[in-house]
């Protein structure tokens, strides 16, 4: 199976969360490479379904971080923007939550598919082109939120708060991602 995404370089500001957004982009693409190049054997399937639960997990990190920790400032602290509302983000995110979680259950459902003699079996490659078409909207979905966030929600965010403010809530932030191991744990 293929490293994971190295971490995102260190920043001291809500930029940072473009770096995530970025890590988790990587992390689809991983998957979706590793799937075409690998998904029609048995073990290359197998870890092009763990890429797929490694960005699912980094995603789930990161709506938590911006569920729990940074809509409620943006709506608290932010003047509001036009086109980016707390629940426009929290829409989108529910979105997105849902179509991981439906295709880590086809991706669960192909792995448990009985092979010819019994064992395990690899997907055809009907079913890769078919995985691939169904991720469409989950791709177009992540674009179009990480471009409404870098417009609008970050940019509020950083002129929102004072850098140790800021230092503070990034600390608070990282805890939460770094369970899906997408940070760098040494960033100061
Ligand atoms: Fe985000
Ligand atoms: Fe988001």
């Amino acid at each position: 199976m293929p490293p994971p995404p190295n971490p995102p370089a260190k920043s001291q500001g809500f930029d940072s969360i473009l770096l995530v957004h970025e890590q988790i982009h990587a992390g689809l693409e991983a998957h979706q490479c590793h799937l075409v190049k690998h998904g029609l054997s048995v073990y290359g399937f197998r870890a092009a379904c763990l890429l797929f639960q490694a960005f699912g997990d980094a995603l789930r990190a990161h709506i938590e971080v911006e569920n729990e920790v940074l809509i409620p400032l943006f709506a608290s602290e932010c003047p509001p923007q036009l086109g980016c509302t707390p629940e426009i983000l929290l829409a989108e995110h529910s979105k997105l939550l849902r179509l991981v979680d439906e295709m880590e259950a086809r991706l669960l459902e192909l792995q448990k598919m009985p092979g010819k003699s019994g064992g395990p079996s690899a997907p055809t490659a009907l079913e890769v082109v078919g995985l691939i078409e169904r991720q469409r909207m989950l791709k177009e979905v992540l674009e179009h939120h990480g471009i409404r966030e870098a417009a609008s929600f970050v940019p509020q965010l950083e002129l929102a708060f004072e850098k140790r403010r800021r230092i503070d809530l990034l600390a608070q932030c990282d805890a939460i991602h770094h369970r899906a191991a997408l940070l760098n744990p040494t960033r100061s």
